[in-house]
């Protein structure tokens, strides 16, 4: 049941609302070849890790990094900074949630059908703007994800994922179909695929910047749930016998796969209606998906599956985020669970209302800049903290412990019981030991040097 429970964490909010938007955003082919690379070489290898880990201690984070380095206290703090970032994560992630439980609503409704891109474009200003309807989607997401927790109902969920993903597919696939065909399929496609480098390093000013490579790393770790320890307390319900090279491509193909789809179904609406790809932001997928929503036929019923099956998958990353909190303290602090699920699930609803009211009643408190060197409202400031730089310096800590720390026959057992492939297992090692740990690291000084300006002196830009 891993597979199912892997990739309800993996695919979700971040496939389908966040990856096309900041393929807009950082320019389009040279930003999504960029992530592909970092799934490839820093993903699924830091993936393999994560459930490595897992199934050796058969623990929470904190519990595995704690058991595994014999009550360490360094290796134990990087288990701790894995609940943390459940904990920021999760307070963000609900509030968008609700933003698609809303739409799967407005969509029944038939609220947005028959409107042109400037009342679309309204109906989500006015969405942002209300902070009543932004905090009580944000707590019926929140109250969801907490019920599932409490009662642990896992195995009911997996038989649910096991329907509903498949659907989501189905659905996408259709949504692709009817963009290449109805839409502007060569401006959507080009976009999306024809490369132009220089976007990778420098902002809408061209001048030098490292930010889309960092946000195309820290997406990679996002969209796959790692750099936290979620595929750490997934890989637990991995089968002995079963294979953790073959159980992570599946699940990084699968999530790669949904990003794509959903990009390719949005991008060929955006050219067919002549939008700006870089402009949308957040609001990319809510605006543009019921532009098509309301020409195709039987649009409203479409638009309100889509929001659905949305909505649903990201209740199952949310469970993902929430559970490795909470195990925390069940696990280690001995908590009930349902205690730790009401008092952890009740600190982070009200952390989210800071999101929640981040374009209404907070929308002059801005946290950091976007790459234009304008303020970020509060939501896509703590998006920018948790995605790249939380999660990936969990995940530069995970590869050096799965790759220097650990025993070489835990490894071995792991990796190499049953049908594992030398190859695969040499290529990982390698990877994980020299190339992600240096790679990430790389990115992440570069992004700090950006107020020192080495990189930028020697790029020739001043
Ligand atoms: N992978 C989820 C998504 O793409 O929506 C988000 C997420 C879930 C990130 C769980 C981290 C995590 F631990």
């Amino acid at each position: 049941m891993f597979i199912l429970a892997a990739a309800g964490s993996a695919i979700g909010l971040g496939n389908i609302w966040k990856f096309p938007y900041m393929a807009g955003k950082y320019g389009g082919g040279a930003f999504v070849l960029m992530y592909l690379a970092c799934i490839g070489v820093i993903g699924l290898p830091i993936l393999v890790a994560e459930i490595l880990i897992g199934r050796d201690a058969r623990k929470n984070p904190v519990g595995a990094f704690s058991v595994i380095s014999r009550g360490n206290r360094f290796w134990t703090a990087v288990g701790f900074l894995g609940v943390a970032s459940g904990f920021v994560i999760l307070s963000y992630y609900s509030v968008v949630g609700g933003w698609t439980v809303d739409y799967f609503t407005k969509s029944a409704a038939g609220s947005y059908l028959e409107a042109n891109p400037g009342r679309i474009n309204e109906i989500f200003n006015q969405m942002l703007a209300n902070p009543w309807e932004q905090a009580v989607w944000h707590t019926v997401f929140m109250a969801a994800t907490m019920g599932i927790v409490i009662f642990g109902v896992k195995e009911g969920l997996e038989r649910w994922i096991e329907v509903l993903m498949p659907l989501l597919l189905v659905l996408l696939g259709v949504l692709v179909v009817y963009g290449l065909v109805a839409g502007d399929a060569a401006g959507g496609l080009g976009y999306l695929f024809i490369p132009d480098w220089s976007k990778l390093v420098t902002n809408a000013a061209g001048e030098y910047t490292p930010r889309p490579m960092l946000e195309a790393m820290g997406h990679a770790f996002f969209t796959l749930s790692l750099g936290m320890g979620a595929m750490i307390t997934y890989g637990s319900y991995l089968g002995d016998h079963e294979s953790i090279p073959a159980s992570a491509v599946m699940v990084a193909l699968l999530d790669t796969a949904i990003a794509l789809l959903a990009s390719i179904a949005i991008f060929t609406i955006v050219f067919q209606y002549g939008l700006d790809p870089t402009a949308a932001g957040p609001g990319l997928v809510f605006q543009v998906l019921p532009l098509a929503f309301s020409q195709m036929p039987g649009g409203r019923f479409i638009g309100t599956a889509f929001f659905l099956l949305l909505s649903f998958a990201a209740l199952t990353s949310a469970i993902s985020l929430l559970e490795v909190v909470v195990a925390h303290f069940i696990d280690d602090r001995k908590w009930a669970r349902r205690t730790a699920t009401v008092i952890m699930g009740t600190v982070i609803w009200v952390l989210g209302l800071f999101s929640a009211f981040s374009y209404n009643l907070l929308e002059n408190v801005t946290l950091l800049e976007d790459k234009e060197g304008q303020g970020m409202p509060i939501l896509d400031s703590v998006d920018l903290i948790a995605t790249n730089y939380m999660l990936p310096i969990g995940g530069f800590f995970i590869a050096l412990f799965a790759g220097w720390f650990i025993k070489q026959q835990v490894r071995d057992r792991q990796l190499l019981d049953g049908s594992g492939s030398r190859a695969f297992y040499r290529a990982w090692l390698f990877v994980t030991r020299y190339f992600t740990p240096v790679a990430v690291g790389l990115l992440i000084l570069f992004m700090i040097d950006k107020h020192l300006g080495i990189a930028e002196w020697v790029f020739g830009g001043k």
